[in-house]
């Protein structure tokens, strides 16, 4: 167990936001997480000040506006496994720290059906359920099984399963009533031994055609997902980001038919509860500064909104958390003023 100070965090998070925390500190068994928590309890009670505590993955879904005056907690705990299996389904348990795409590719080497869609997504197994990560038509909810989550002050594992969870779009009982409470150490998911492809969603379709397969297959189906979001998503390796700044918002029907006579070409998907869900990017798309008509493309310094994608916003190089932050501000009023619809963000700021 090793505790530092003054840490960068900028090869911690995929905005390559440069910040530093109080204190660092990683972990890759329960043990040790229980051990740091006792340590900092102590330090809390002989400096009468509890600092922030802040559990981090991939760091690919937060924007540091500022240092962390606190803990930050790595983890890093490993191991996938076969728990179970039945007629249909295998059920795999990985450890939080588990890398999410390798996971991808476990399940794809195994035959294992259900996660294909969701190829590529940056980040950790643990912080999959947290905000319930979605792409091409499938979300975590649908593979979900149950997780085992470290209590920060009980100091006691508790299980959840799928109705505990309370999942919704990018939502989890996690982010809500027990934000902050929880740290996520494993997660098991069911997987289809029998694979039932989800290819209608977007241009899955399209991309198989392209690519000339005959026979689909889930290796082909990640395939063709990972072709499509390389064309349109940042590599965070080359140009920092954290995927979609924004959630797409959910309107009435009868708002969007009004938005409709006025903007023919806003983009809105019908909701099995009969809302309708925007496409943010779209509406970014349609607004811009005083100097452009459109926020896509824009950069002003080392911020800036994604050229190809109008929902990511982009670190070049040396932006400051803060500078990215008055961007998202500046997209939030402006998408109000023309469309009044409010934008709310996807991307946890600290
Ligand atoms: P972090 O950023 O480290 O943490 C996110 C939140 O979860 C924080 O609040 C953190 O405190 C908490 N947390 C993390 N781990 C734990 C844990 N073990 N226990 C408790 N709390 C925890 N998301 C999608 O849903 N769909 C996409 O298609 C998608 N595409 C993306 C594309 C790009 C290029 C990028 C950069 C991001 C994309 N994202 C997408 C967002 C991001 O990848 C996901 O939100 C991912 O699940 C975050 O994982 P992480 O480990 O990096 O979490
Ligand atoms: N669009 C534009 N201009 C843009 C971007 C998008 O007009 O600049 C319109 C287009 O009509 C396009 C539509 O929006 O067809 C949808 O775009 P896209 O397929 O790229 O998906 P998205 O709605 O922008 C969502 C998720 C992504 C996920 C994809 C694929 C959210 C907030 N984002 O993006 O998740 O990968 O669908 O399922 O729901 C993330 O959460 O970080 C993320 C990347």
């Amino acid at each position: 167990m090793q505790i530092q100070s003054n840490i960068s965090l900028k090869k911690y998070n995929t905005f390559g936001i440069d910040v530093l925390a109080k204190y660092f500190a990683s972990f890759n068994t329960v043990d040790t997480l229980g051990q740091l928590l006792q340590y900092d309890d102590s330090r809390a009670k002989s400096q009468k000040n509890q600092i922030p505590i802040l559990i981090l993955g991939g760091g690919s879904n937060m924007l540091f506006t500022k240092n962390f005056e606190g803990i930050v907690l790595k983890n890093e705990i490993k191991g996938i496994e076969i728990v179970k299996e039945d007629e249909k389904y295998v059920y795999v348990k990985a450890g939080a720290g588990e890398n999410w795409n390798q996971f991808v590719l476990y399940c794809i080497n195994n035959n294992l059906a259900g996660v294909e869609n969701l190829s590529l997504i940056p980040g950790n197994v643990g912080a999959s359920p947290m905000q319930n990560i979605g792409a091409y038509g499938v979300e975590i909810k649908d593979v979900f099984h149950s997780l085992e989550a470290f209590h920060l002050k009980e100091k006691v594992i508790e299980v959840f399963n799928l109705n505990d969870c309370a999942f919704g779009y990018r939502e989890s009982v996690f982010k809500k009533k027990y934000k902050n409470q929880f740290v996520i150490t494993s997660v098991t998911y069911r997987l289809n031994k029998k694979p039932v492809f989800n290819t209608s969603y977007g241009a899955i379709e399209q991309e198989l055609e392209k690519m000339g397969v005959k026979d689909i297959s889930i290796k082909a189906i990640s395939d063709a997902v990972i072709n499509i979001r390389s064309s349109k998503l940042p590599n965070p390796a080359e140009i920092g980001n954290a995927g979609s700044f924004f959630k797409n918002p959910e309107i009435k029907k009868p708002v969007f038919d009004i938005l409709h006579s006025t903007f023919s070409g806003i983009v809105g998907y019908a909701l099995p509860n009969g809302n309708i869900k925007l496409a943010a990017g779209w509406l970014i798309e349609q607004c811009g500064p005083k100097e452009s008509a459109t926020w896509k493309g824009y950069r002003n310094g080392d911020a800036g909104c994604h050229a190809k994608q109008a929902l990511v916003l982009v670190n070049y190089g040396n932006a400051k958390g803060v500078e990215i932050f008055a961007l998202s501000e500046a997209i939030i009023a402006s998408v109000n003023k023309k469309f009044g619809v409010v934008l709310e963000r996807e991307v946890n700021i600290i």
